[in-house]
């Protein structure tokens, strides 16, 4: 009785709020939260829908499209406005349809309703992580076609699926494929982070992860006796160096000395240890094994083959009884050792054009960063192509992953503008007509 009342209460307060949810009157806001309103959130996202909104946007632009799918159930779509010059390298604006789950009733408004407050805030899982990025692309070519402008490079758009479990069946397998050699890409666009100063930020390469499980083994004794190299001292040995570790590293941050993704992050996640029984474990027991896990993230500025000397040597050393392994280690470098990064001197000139591109639609850019988790770009960085980090949301706090996510209207629309600039910018560029590093050399 009781749960069936609180189901009839819930299901009220659903069916309010959606009745209350307020779709914009204009029609550019009112394109942004339909995309929106599809859920696409993990597990189950809605992948079908999203691409045929897509699809149906890329028509009433008369763009080129065709969907790939290369994991059966997920659309990938992949847009083009062809340039006037073939034998240039093309750009492509890559987005993610994807979003991460939300717990509804943490929200303020339901999560996927899109609702547009008075103050003109729009909240909704993706308003950030990054529908708002995938459809404002499509709202500056509307624009510049409208304008007449005709580019030079072919302009391609992929609105890629499952970013937020890794990519391996979206971006990974696109950037993998035939179809993606045959794009000819010079440039890739894609994910930022919104910034809560009026700068922009932009990003040019991302630490990379490196997931470590440390394991010690001892002999097992008397809970009340004293000995030494029980495995939890052993391990708790290795966790009193990792803190000092990751203290001199925060200190960096804290300093101002480095940004957040400039240094190496470690993290403990787990720690598993204790002999169970039903009701929590054995007392008096010292056990014969603890291990602990540590989520890592290295710049790709920073040197990976010492912090993995540190581990085996500092961290899980086999003098003290420790064994270690990585659940997932991602290297910094390239197959040929070069770190993974796109420049952001005088050797690529697609940096001084998105600086120069933000500037004349009256934004401000911040210094270039590295994104400190792992996006998307990096598959295309993987190939040495150039990929930045991109998402003009300037005066918002990052709310990426986290309750009531939100974009502001004219935080949005000014995004239009930034990406109006950009587009007509890298579209028209024809110096240095070769990507930054041939793909022959791979
Ligand atoms: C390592 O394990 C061996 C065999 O159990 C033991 O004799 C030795 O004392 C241990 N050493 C350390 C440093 O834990
Ligand atoms: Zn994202």
């Amino acid at each position: 009785m009781e749960l069936r009342l609180r189901l009839c209460i819930i299901s009220l307060l659903l069916l309010s709020s959606k009745s209350t949810a307020i779709q914009s009157d204009h029609p550019i806001i009112s394109r942004f939260q339909r995309y929106l309103q599809i859920n696409t959130a993990h597990p189950n996202p809605q992948y079908r829908e999203a691409a045929d909104f897509i699809l149906s946007e890329a028509e009433s632009l008369s763009l080129q499209s065709q969907t790939l799918e290369f994991v059966p159930g997920k659309p990938l779509v992949l847009l083009k406005w062809p340039g006037s010059d073939p034998s240039l390298p093309s750009v492509l604006l890559n987005s993610h349809t994807d979003v991460v789950p939300a717990e509804h009733d943490k929200w303020v408004h339901p999560p996927f309703s899109a609702n547009l407050d008075p103050n003109g805030d729009v909240y909704a899982r993706g308003s950030q992580d990054m529908k708002c990025v995938g459809i404002q692309y499509l709202e500056a070519i509307r624009r510049l076609k409208a304008s007449g402008f005709k580019p030079k490079r072919s302009v391609y758009l992929s609105f890629v699926p499952d970013e937020e479990i890794g990519g391996h069946d979206g971006a990974e397998k696109l950037a993998e494929s035939d179809v993606f050699k045959g794009l000819n890409v010079g440039i890739v666009l894609d994910e930022g982070l919104a910034s809560p100063t009026e700068n922009y930020r932009a990003f040019y390469a991302e630490r990379c992860p490196m997931w470590l499980v440390i394991k010690a083994t001892g002999a097992p004794g008397h809970g009340a006796k004293l000995y030494d190299n029980t495995a939890m001292e052993n391990l708790l040995k290795s966790i009193e160096s990792v803190r000092r570790f990751r203290a001199s590293q925060f200190d960096l941050v804290k300093a101002g000395l480095k940004a957040e993704g400039e240094v190496v992050s470690v993290n403990m996640v787990f720690l598993k240890a204790g002999t169970p029984t039903p009701t929590g474990f054995v007392m008096n027991l010292q056990p014969s094994e603890a291990e602990a896990g540590f989520d890592i993230r290295v710049p790709p500025t920073a040197d990976q083959e010492s912090l993995e000397k540190r581990i085996a040597e500092e961290w899980a050393p086999a003098s003290r009884n420790m064994t270690f392994r990585f659940k997932q280690k991602v290297s910094v470098l390239d197959k040929a050792g070069r770190p993974i990064l796109t420049a952001t001197d005088s050797s690529n000139p697609w940096w001084a054009l998105l600086e120069d591109a933000v500037k004349k639609a009256n934004g401000k850019l911040g210094k270039p960063e590295i994104f400190p988790a792992s996006t998307d770009a990096r598959y295309f960085r993987n190939l040495g192509l150039p990929a930045i980090g991109f998402s003009p949301m300037a005066n918002t706090p990052i709310l990426l992953h986290d309750h009531n996510e939100f974009l502001n209207k004219d935080e949005y629309l000014k995004g239009i503008d930034v990406y109006e600039s950009i587009i007509k910018a890298y579209a028209s560029y024809v110096d240095g007509g070769r990507s930054a590093v041939s793909r022959d050399e791979l």
